[in-house]
């Protein structure tokens, strides 16, 4: 693998091109079917929240609807340009004295010990260095008897039709902009080493008939592009046959979202 494949997990969020970051844009805004998501959280009013990897920031403006006047955001990611947007949109809503958006840089989290109620993370520990030292930060950072509360992927667990075998293929490609691709199914083991209590796991798997996860798809046909594991003509039949069986109805995509809670 090229050096620069070796750290190509963190510089591709460091670094987005326009193409991806139009799509992160569409793909992260918040919809009603986040809810199940981050109903283990128990968002409330009042509470200081952290939002780790928060993104453009759908879910950030989102968590500062709940938390109320009284409450307050803590929004952190390693892109400037993500920080920018989510402070824009809080803005735009009328939220913005709600939020606080923090660069993360180095190993850690730029929050005090003890500081927040609540700890959110969606989708991001699979892109992180050290998911453990991660967690254990999440752990540093709450407050006792707060709640640490993260959902993700594990892309061992994809169902993809019309490809079928095809997609490990692609996703083996893609993999180069994973730290810890199968990062879901560690994550209890992870928050139990951390020292949580009331560690629960559940799974939601949501049947994808109509093409929603197209742009996650598109994606990961970037990704592939990038690690030159796979030509391009292969990925381009790949695409070709997804956009196709979304054409004739026949597309069907599970992506199980992993949601892991903790107390301290
Ligand atoms: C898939 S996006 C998820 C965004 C958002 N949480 C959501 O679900 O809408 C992953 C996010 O993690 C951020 N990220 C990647 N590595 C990170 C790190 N080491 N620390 C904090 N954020 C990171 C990226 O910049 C990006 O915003």
């Amino acid at each position: 693998m090229p050096d620069e494949l070796d750290t190509y997990y963190r510089d591709h969020w460091l670094h987005v091109e326009e193409d991806r970051m139009a799509r992160y844009e569409a793909m992260f805004q918040w919809r009603d079917g986040y809810e199940a998501l981050i109903a283990p959280a128990a968002i409330g009013t009042g509470q200081v929240v952290a939002d780790y990897g928060c993104g453009p920031g759908g879910l950030a403006v989102e968590l500062a609807r709940r938390v109320g006047p009284s409450g307050r955001v803590l929004a952190v990611d390693i892109n400037r340009d993500f920080l920018a947007r989510t402070r824009a949109l809080c803005d735009e809503q009328g939220l913005g004295d709600r939020v606080d958006a923090r660069q993360m840089e180095g190993e850690r989290i730029p929050v005090d010990d003890a500081d927040v109620d609540r700890v959110v993370c969606k989708n991001v520990l699979e892109y992180v260095p050290d998911p453990e030292a991660t967690v254990r930060e999440f752990y540093r950072i709450v407050k006792p008897g707060g709640i640490v509360h993260v959902s993700d992927s594990d892309w061992g667990g994809v169902v993809l039709e019309p490809l079928g075998e095809r997609f490990t293929r692609l996703m083996s490609a893609a993999s180069v902009a994973f730290r810890t691709p199968l990062i879901a199914r560690r994550l209890y083991g992870m928050f139990r080493s951390a020292g949580f209590e009331d560690v629960r796991v559940q799974v939601i798997a949501n049947a994808d008939t109509s093409g929603g996860l197209r742009g996650v798809i598109y994606n990961m046909a970037s990704y592939a592009r990038t690690s030159g594991k796979i030509d391009d003509a292969e990925i381009a039949d790949f695409l070709a046959d997804v956009d196709r069986a979304v054409e004739e109805k026949t597309f069907f995509a599970l992506l199980p979202q992993f949601l892991v809670t903790g107390r301290k």
